[in-house]
């Protein structure tokens, strides 16, 4: 295909979004074409999906969870994301399939692998050019979100577990695959961080 795929990964309270909004300036600035999407929710239907999965109250099976988010990726990927790379475009997506494989793998009831081929189904089997991993340890994630959400409690604390999990899988899946990730330590600078993002993108474009 033509255009280039990047996705952002990375635990809650990482900073991707500051991230890809800069690369995507920066992008822009270097005149390509950008088609900026994010999962769950980059499409109209996406977003209905979205409050499903995410804010819907009461108990959801880990398969009904897993199947929302590759409906939600299917119809990102088919009428949004191929589409542009078709038109050579460079598509900057917040969370791709690795966050599926990262969380829903985490839950211990889905086995990873089986989590991935659910989403190489969901969008015929279209990975990134590029995955940007912003790799944030455990103590410092929550930090982050404790300044910026005061009502940091229990609950959250409770969840601390679950993204430790979570960052081990999203590191054990850069390991497995280190030509198309690109780890970085999101403690870093934010203008470190977007100099080494940006250097690693401008060797891929055209
Ligand atoms: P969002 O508000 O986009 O959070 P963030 O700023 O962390 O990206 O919420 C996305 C949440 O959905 C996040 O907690 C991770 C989760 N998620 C999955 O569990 N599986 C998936 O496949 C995707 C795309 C997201």
């Amino acid at each position: 295909m033509a255009g280039l795929f990047i996705t952002f990964e990375g635990g809650d309270g990482s900073g991707k979004s500051t991230q890809l909004r800069m690369l995507v300036e920066w992008l822009e600035a270097q005149g390509k074409t950008v088609l900026v999407s994010r999962e769950p929710g980059g499409t109209e239907l996406g977003h209905e999906l979205r409050e499903l999965v995410l804010h819907r109250r009461g108990e959801m099976a880990p398969r009904t969870e897993a199947l929302l988010y590759a409906a939600d990726r299917a119809q990102n990927i088919a009428t949004k994301v191929r589409p542009a790379l078709e038109r050579g475009e460079v598509v900057v997506q917040d969370r791709y399939l690795d966050s599926s494989v990262a969380y829903q793998g985490a839950g211990r009831v889905l086995g990873r692998d089986e989590v991935r081929e659910l989403s190489l189904w969901a969008t015929e089997g279209l990975l990134p050019d590029l995955t940007i991993l912003l790799d944030l340890h455990e103590g410092l994630a929550k930090d982050r979100l404790a300044e910026s959400r005061p009502l940091y409690d229990r609950l959250e604390a409770e969840a601390a577990e679950f993204h430790a999990k979570v960052r081990e899988a999203y590191l054990e899946l850069a390991a497995a695959e280190p030509s198309r990730f690109l780890v970085i330590d999101a403690s870093d600078s934010v203008e470190a961080i977007a100099a080494a993002i940006r250097a690693r993108v401008g060797q891929l474009l055209p």
